[in-house]
């Protein structure tokens, strides 16, 4: 893509430090960050993927989202290239697998991502799953490298309200920082009882595949006509619709979406869903169209 102007970055960059998040130890972090799962998976992406990293940040999206499952360590060596110069700007985010969540294996799984992303510290860290091990001893894991200084704070993801409930029940529970799991206008069951538990306990939700990526609904959300009617009005393509409809109640609901892009254009788009505000009238018909469900509904996942 041609050149975007300062002018241009700092307008968007402008619009994005409107719209924080903020964590419960007091930390504001961007409402919209970047997610990574396919980086580094192909050799002729990975310039473009660098750059798209790196215009996100400039634009504000400094929270980067990864993981060691993402092709096995490869995303995380794209992004550590990414915010080579960077890192004091970055809040950075990696998971650890299941398998990886004692005591001895959080240890282990976090030094090899330090390493691949040239860091010395984690901004938040977090368990992808819940697996066989014992919450317990994931938690006493985690508060150790808390302790180490190797990362700042932990979390979960994929966690259902009753998953947060019995985490919430064990000693030390309540430090988790945040829980990621899917959330986007096709996919709302999380509206019913996972985002009214954690607003309550101060806890953000970190919404992944906000551009409804995984599954089958995107083509169905992408040419619905009370998408595409209001996406016009504001003169924006249906997916920065989507993705600011993920952020509408950012504030208040505590919604940090990750959308990711691996090309630059993809990015300035995202970032500038930021300055994007929906009617009430607009929110009502997208509630008609894409209704949450009225009664708990198992959680969405990959
Ligand atoms: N915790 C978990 O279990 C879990 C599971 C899934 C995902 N995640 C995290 O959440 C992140 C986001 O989820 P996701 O990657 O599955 O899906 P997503 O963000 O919903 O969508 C990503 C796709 O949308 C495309 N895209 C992005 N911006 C676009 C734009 N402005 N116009 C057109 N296309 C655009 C990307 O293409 P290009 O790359 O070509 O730009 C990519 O193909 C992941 O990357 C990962 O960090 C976590």
């Amino acid at each position: 893509m041609s050149e975007i102007d300062d002018e241009t970055i700092a307008e968007v960059r402008r619009q994005m430090q409107k719209r924080t998040v903020t964590l419960a130890d007091g930390t504001k972090v961007p409402a919209i960050g970047q997610g990574t799962w396919r980086m580094g998976d192909d050799p002729k992406k990975r310039k473009s993927e660098i750059e798209a990293l790196r215009l996100g940040v400039s634009l504000g999206m400094t929270l980067i989202d990864t993981a060691e499952l993402y092709g096995y360590g490869k995303s995380e060596q794209v992004v550590g290239e990414a915010i080579k110069g960077l890192r004091d700007q970055v809040f950075l985010v990696t998971k650890a697998l299941p398998g990886n969540g004692d005591r001895k294996g959080l240890a282990a799984a976090c030094e090899k991502s330090l390493r691949r992303l040239g860091t010395d510290h984690l901004d938040l860290y977090l368990l992808h799953w819940i697996g066989s091990v014992p919450i317990e001893e994931t938690i006493e894991g985690m508060e150790a490298l808390k302790k180490s200084g190797k990362i700042l704070r932990w979390g979960v993801s994929n966690f259902d309200t009753s998953d947060m409930e019995n985490l919430w029940s064990k000693s030390n529970g309540s430090h988790c920082a945040v829980n990621q799991v899917l959330y986007h206008l096709g996919s709302r069951g999380i509206e019913v009882d996972l985002i009214p538990w954690q607003r309550e306990h101060h806890m953000p939700i970190m919404a992944y595949c906000p551009l409804a990526e995984a599954g089958s609904l995107k083509q169905h959300l992408l040419s619905d006509q009370s998408v595409k009617k209001i996406a016009e009005a504001h003169s924006i393509t249906p997916l920065q619709l989507l993705l600011a409809w993920s952020i509408r109640n950012a504030e208040t609901d505590g919604i940090i979406a990750i959308p990711k892009a691996g090309q630059p254009g993809h990015v300035l788009e995202n970032a500038k869903a930021a300055g994007i505000v929906l009617t009430e009238e607009e929110r009502v018909v997208l509630d008609k169209a894409f209704p949450r469900p009225q009664h708990k509904v198992p959680l969405d996942i990959v």
